[in-house]
């Protein structure tokens, strides 16, 4: 047991040991990789991690909401240590093996798309989503895709195609997938008649429509790709009826639903998927990061109808590991266990009660979520526009007090802890990012 609770600092950050490390790291490892501060960790127990120098972190971020049981989940580990010791590696794609098909039975029975479904196994996010458009342009023999301005669905090619997040992402890799359009998302905040009109939000869906009768035949359309709850974007909750008049377009023009539940998936929002929340049944849901509590899996789960592909049509190496299989069995019976509800209560408890210090926190403009997917966006009080510079100082003022946070969309700060978070770390990370947020308001 530690002797002290996170956080709890003990040296400069970063420490000597951290510096060396990050030192090396700069030498050998891709410029392309986005580190906000400098955190060298070196262990994890539920939602602390320990640093190369003894400091001691309360994790809000959960490995970018990949360890949703915490870190280092005993009972995780156990199975892991348990199959690496029986069998490492098979390859389901040319070979059985009890954990994958266990897994995928579990999985089919859990996803919102079907009473039958079949599962695709896959190593990353991406690969569940480079799937799904493969998968829906096989099935429908149609070329086109819909997706969403602000969406996040990986950085390979085809996937890369679909994300409408940061220019940056998609700077210097044309060609894309030809014959992608991309629509609004729903965001109420910036919707010029927010408040004053319900289905406002659906403008998106206006102009899908428009484009459908001027420019985009909805015929030659294989998929619209969303994420119930826009993760990067974000972390943005579109109203319920914008699902409702989502699934009624598709349904009228044969065109498929794909929930990109990757980050939203896997007990995150108090549901095993979000698309629960609004009664969203999708053809194909996506899935990864949270679903064997870190290490690498994907899946991409479709009604048995429409995962109508013959042998070698497509497959991975790797994916359906049984290690991971065996860890994601594990993640999904702790997350029924107790888990998911926790994640309800205490996300509950954080959007109220951040919502109530917001009263006196002018920068706060919007505190925004589901269970432990929130998101606190702010804005220059001056102006109301939005503060990514300020957001960049309070994240670094987050760090330098020992609560790691990130931020996604514009302007907007996210908490996304693993799932194992008690009332006690709840109110220490409240604590933390206002006292972050008064002292970057002042720099
Ligand atoms: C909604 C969503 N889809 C896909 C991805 C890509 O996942 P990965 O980084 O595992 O490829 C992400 C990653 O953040 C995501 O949030």
């Amino acid at each position: 047991m530690p002797d002290h609770a996170a956080p709890h600092i003990v040296t400069e950050l970063p420490g000597p040991r951290a510096q060396q490390l990050i030192a090396l790291d700069q030498q050998y490892t891709s410029p392309s990789y986005t580190r906000d501060y400098p955190l060298v960790a070196e262990r994890g127990e539920g939602a602390e991690i320990v640093d190369v120098d003894g400091n001691r972190f309360l994790d809000f971020t959960a490995g970018i909401a990949v360890c949703s049981t915490g870190h280092c989940h005993p009972e995780v580990v156990a199975v892991i240590v348990e199959q690496a010791q029986r069998l490492l590696h098979m390859s389901g794609t040319d070979f059985y093996y009890r954990p994958q098909a266990e897994l995928a039975r579990k999985l089919a029975e859990l996803a919102p798309c079907g009473a039958r479904n079949r599962v695709f196994f896959t190593n990353s996010g991406t690969e569940s989503v480079e799937a799904a458009i493969k998968l829906a342009r096989r099935h429908t023999s149609r070329s086109q895709f819909v997706a969403f301005r602000g969406a996040f669905h990986g950085r390979t090619l085809g996937s890369l195609s679909l994300t409408g997040s940061k220019a940056v992402q998609r700077r210097g890799f044309a060609p894309l997938l030809p014959g992608v359009t991309h629509i609004d998302y729903p965001n109420c905040r910036s919707c010029p008649q927010a408040g004053a009109t319900a289905g406002c939000c659906l403008r998106g869906l206006d102009d899908l429509e428009r484009a459908f009768s001027q420019t985009l035949p909805p015929e030659e359309v294989a998929a619209i790709i969303c994420e119930p709850i826009q993760g990067e974007g974000g972390y943005l909750v579109p109203p319920p009826e914008f699902f409702v008049r989502l699934s009624e377009i598709a349904r009228r023009h044969g065109i498929l639903l794909i929930a990109d539940e990757v980050q939203s998936g896997m007990g995150r929002t108090g549901k095993m998927f979000a698309c629960e929340h609004f009664g969203f049944e999708p053809d194909i849901v996506t899935t990864a990061k949270g679903i064997a509590s870190g290490l690498p899996l994907g899946a991409m789960i479709a009604r048995h109808e429409i995962m109508d592909w013959p042998p070698g049509s497509h497959a991975s190496t790797f994916g359906g590991n049984p290690v991971s299989c065996v860890a994601a069995l594990k993640t999904i019976e702790l997350l029924e266990s107790g888990l998911m509800e926790n994640a309800a209560r205490q996300g509950t408890w954080l959007i109220e009660t951040l919502r109530r210090r917001a009263a006196s926190l002018p920068a706060i403009v919007d505190v925004r979520g589901i269970g432990l997917m929130i998101g606190v966006e702010l804005a220059e009080p001056a102006t109301g526009r939005p503060a990514p510079e300020l957001r960049s100082r309070v994240v670094q003022a987050a760090f330098r007090r020992g609560l790691l946070l990130l931020g996604c969309g514009v302007s907007t700060i996210r908490l996304c802890p693993p799932l194992v978070i008690d009332q006690r770390q709840a109110e220490t990370a409240v604590e933390l990012l206002c006292q972050a947020l008064e002292e970057a308001s002042h720099e």
